[in-house]
């Protein structure tokens, strides 16, 4: 099959034929119809992920049908519609027993612990615990999303952040991770603040549902505190920024709690006598556990959440070198998709 294969951390992948993955016992074997660009991509082909051994297939977001199922593997056929948590959560341990999937310590997740989906087929683990059947009507490139970064924020959100109608949160960064942020917040009656150095991004988080939209920059904390009467109730950092982070403490009211999602592989420094004197949260997200998707599907199946307008770009596996090259410098407005099959219709 054809992949994107990494041989060294930095330089340019390239297209390859490789095997295609075999069925294990208790897994299955997925066609890849659609697998999203995320930046974590960037960061595992960057050298920031030690789980990665070299030569490597990226892709964790992903949505196909299946191909082929193994022993022990109840309920799922061969040519089902599904995506996973890029969590693959083993479903038997304590954390899993009691429903924190995200946290599983035997978790394997595609594209990081093993090769992953910028390929025509992926194999998956644990499928009896991860895989989610896609709701009839939902494209595949849609779903890919479901599989990272939309799922991430409705857990950031909702599960971990406990956002309520009528309080601000500011996004800064609005890539996949923080465009979706922008909907889940403003569908869940929240006043958006999205903060971007990418004016396209900020156009897009306005059609997502922003009721304000900041340029990044040294001046953001005092146009963010003019607009939320002193300063907002969350914040969340979509990008992965020691900047970010530091304009994000400052600004917080007290009491507030940060939401991190994005990576910060070189750590920062913290404030903590302010986090002690404000009481402020610094809370972590990770992924989001199969069990929980239904909740998020049912917001899909009303239309209070629209995951399908956030995919901008639909790109074949040729185009993925010269994407993630692309990341380095920026982000382009919006989220990408990769269609490995190559028909790009
Ligand atoms: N915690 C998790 O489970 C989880 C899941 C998915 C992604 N992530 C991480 O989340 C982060 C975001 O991923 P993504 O795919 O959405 O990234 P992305 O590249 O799509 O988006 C990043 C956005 O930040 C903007 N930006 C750049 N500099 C900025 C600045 N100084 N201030 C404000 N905005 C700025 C860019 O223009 C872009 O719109 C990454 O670190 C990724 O690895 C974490
Ligand atoms: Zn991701
Ligand atoms: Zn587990």
């Amino acid at each position: 099959m054809r992949a994107i294969v990494v041989e060294r951390y930095g330089v340019l992948p390239t297209v390859q034929e490789v095997a295609e993955p075999e069925v294990a016992a208790g897994g299955v074997v997925l066609k890849v119809e659609s697998t999203g660009l995320c930046r974590s991509d960037w960061h595992g082909w960057q050298g920031h992920d030690s789980d990665i051994v070299l030569p490597h297939v990226p892709g964790h977001e992903v949505a196909g049908t299946i191909a082929a199922v193994g022993d022990g593997v109840q309920g799922w056929a061969v040519g089902d519609r599904v995506t996973t948590p890029f969590i693959c959560a083993c479903g038997e341990c304590e954390q899993c027993l009691e429903g924190n999937h995200q946290v599983c310590p035997n978790q394997l997740q595609p594209g990081f612990n093993y090769w992953g989906s910028f390929a025509e087929y992926v194999a998956l683990p644990f499928a009896a615990v991860n895989l989610v059947r896609l709701p009839e009507g939902m494209s595949f490139d849609t779903a890919a999303g479901l599989g990272c970064r939309f799922a991430t924020s409705f857990r950031a959100v909702h599960q971990v952040g406990k956002v309520q109608a009528g309080e601000d949160v500011v996004v800064f960064g609005c890539g996949g991770v923080g465009l979706s942020a922008v909907m889940i917040a403003a569908a869940l009656g929240a006043r958006v603040v999205a903060v971007d150095t990418n004016p396209g991004a900020l156009e897009l988080a306005r059609k997502y549902g922003a009721a304000e939209i900041v340029q990044a920059g040294p001046d953001a904390v005092e146009e963010i505190r003019a607009l939320t009467g002193g300063g907002p109730r969350v914040t969340m950092d979509a990008l992965g920024s020691n900047e970010i982070v530091q304009q994000a403490l400052r600004v917080l009211r007290p009491r507030g709690r940060h939401l991190q999602v994005g990576l910060l592989p070189d750590g920062v420094r913290l404030d903590v006598s302010r986090v002690i004197g404000q009481e402020l949260q610094w809370l972590g997200s990770h992924g989001m556990a199969a069990h929980t998707y239904p909740e998020m599907l049912g917001m899909v199946a009303s239309g209070v959440l629209r995951p399908a307008d956030l995919v901008t770009r639909v790109i074949g596996l040729d185009d993925v070198p010269a994407a993630l090259d692309e990341l380095s410098a920026g982000t382009p407005a919006g989220v990408t998709v990769i269609r490995p099959s190559g028909v790009l219709g």
